[in-house]
C-alpha cells in the first residue's frame, strides 16, 4: 500500500506530542485514524481540533494499550499501526523507572503479538537514547552502544527501548512482521511539554514568564533539534517502503547546538530578559546522573531511501512553541 491510498490506521500514544502531529498528518492524507492512549502524559486537547474537524475519521479511546488489545477482538483490522505509546522524558524516567521499564516493554510486546496474528505493517518509535554514552559521533545505526551501570536509573529508558528494538527485529526475522523502527533524536515543536524534562519547552516557558532559565551541567553539551513537523511525514513513507522493513533508522536533524547557545537563542528569539543559571546535574536529577557531551545522528541510511531534509529552522520552532497558549500552564 502507498501512503496516499486511504487506510484505516491505529496510532498508539496518539494524544501525545509526536503522536498528535502524526494523527494530523494521517488525517491530511485522507486516512481513518483510531487513537489509543491512556493520557498518562498525553492530552486530549492535542486532538481537539482534529476531533472537531474529522468526527467521522478520527476515533479516540482512552485506555492502556495492552488492556485495550485484549478486549479489541480478533476481527479488528488495521492497514497500518504506528506505535508511539511509551513512558518518555528524563525526569519521568528518573522519578519512576519501574513504570518506565514496564510500560515500554509490556506495551511493545503486546502490539507485536497483535501484528503477528494480523500481519499489519508496524512502525515502532525508538530513541537516540539507545546509543547510551557512546562517543562515536555521529551515531550510525550499526554503531556499538554503551550504557551506564544499572544503579543509575537514567539508563532504564534507553535499555527498555533497546529491548523493544530487539523484540521488534526478532519478530521481523522469525515471523516476517513488516515493521520499521526509527530512533528519534531530540524532537521539538508545538504541544511539547517541559514538565517531563524536555529542554526546549522548559526554556521557552521560562523565557515567556520571565523566570530564570536553568541550564543543567556546564551547558556545553550539544544536541540536534528537529521540528516534529519534519519528522511525521517521513513515518508513513518509511513504512510504505518494503526495503525498509526489518530495519532501524535514525531520524532527526544533524545540526547541533550547545545547551548554552540554545538558552541564548530562546531569549533572543522571544525578546526575553530571563537570566540563565547553571544547575548541577545531581541537583536537577539525582546523585551520579550521567549525561552525554554530544548526540548527532548519521542520516545516511534514511537518505539512501528517502529525500529527508529538515526544513523548519529552530528559530521558527521556538516562535511556534511560544505561540501555543497552553505552554503558559506547563509547570516545568
Ligand atoms: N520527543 C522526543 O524528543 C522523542 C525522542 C526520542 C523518542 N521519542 C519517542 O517518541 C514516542 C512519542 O514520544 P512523545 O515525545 O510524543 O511523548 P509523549 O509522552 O507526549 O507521548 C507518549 C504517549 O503515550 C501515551 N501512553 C503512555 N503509556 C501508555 C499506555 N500504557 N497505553 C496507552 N498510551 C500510553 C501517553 O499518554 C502519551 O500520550 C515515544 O515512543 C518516545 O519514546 C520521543
Amino acid at each position: 500500500m502507498t501512503p496516499s491510498e486511504s487506510q484505516h490506521v491505529l496510532v498508539t500514544g496518539g494524544s501525545g506530542f509526536i503522536g498528535s502531529h502524526l494523527v494530523d498528518h494521517l488525517l491530511d492524507l485522507g486516512h481513518r485514524v483510531d487513537v489509543v492512549d491512556d493520557l498518562s502524559t498525553g492530552r486530549l486537547s492535542n486532538l481537539e481540533t482534529a476531533l472537531a474537524d474529522h468526527p467521522q475519521r478520527l476515533r479516540f479511546v482512552r485506555s492502556d494499550l495492552s488492556e485495550w488489545l485484549v478486549g479489541a477482538g480478533a476481527d479488528l483490522r488495521f492497514d497500518a499501526i504506528y506505535h508511539l505509546a511509551a513512558a518518555v522524558g528524563v525526569k519521568l524516567v528518573v522519578d519512576d523507572p519501574i513504570s518506565t521499564i514496564e510500560t515500554n516493554i509490556v506495551q511493545t510486546s503486546a502490539i507485536l503479538d497483535y501484528v503477528r496474528s494480523h500481519g499489519t505493517p508496524l512502525f515502532i518509535a525508538s530513541t537516540s537514547e539507545v546509543y547510551g554514552k557512546s562517543d562515536s559521533i555521529p551515531f550510525h545505526e550499526e554503531s556499538d552502544i554503551t550504557f551506564g551501570p544499572t544503579s543509575r536509573s537514567r539508563w532504564s529508558y534507553a535499555c527498555s527501548k533497546a529491548i523493544d528494538e530487539y523484540l521488534g527485529l526478532a519478530h521481523a526475522k522469525r515471523y516476517g512482521t513488516p515493521l520499521v523502527i526509527a530512533r528519534f533524536f531530540n524532537t521539538v515543536g508545538p504541544r511539547q511539554l517541559g514538565k517531563y524534562g524536555m529542554v526546549l519547552p522548559s526554556f521557552v516557558h521560562a523565557a515567556l514568564s520571565g523566570r530564570t532559565i536553568q541550564v543543567y551541567g556546564d551547558g556545553e553539551q550539544s544536541r540536534c533539534f528537529c521540528d516534529v513537523r519534519d519528522i511525521v511525514p517521513i513515518l508513513p513513507r518509511l513504512l510504505a517502503e518494503e526495503q525498509c522493513h526489518g530495519r532501524v533508522f535514525n531520524l532527526g536533524n544533524d545540526q547541533s547546538i550547545t545547551i548554552n547557545d540554545l538558552a541564548r537563542l530562546v531569549c533572543d528569539t522571544l525578546g526575553s530578559k530571563s537570566e540563565i543559571e547553571k544547575i548541577p546535574y545531581e541537583e536537577a536529577y539525582a546523585p551520579g546522573f550521567e549525561d552525554l557531551v554530544a548526540r548527532v545522528p548519521d542520516l545516511s541510511r534514511v537518505r539512501e531511501v528517502l529525500d529527508f531534509v529538515p526544513s523548519h529552522p529552530l528559530v521558527q520552532t521556538i516562535q511556534d512553541l511560544a505561540q501555543v497558549a497552553d505552554i503558559r500552564d506547563d509547570h516545568s
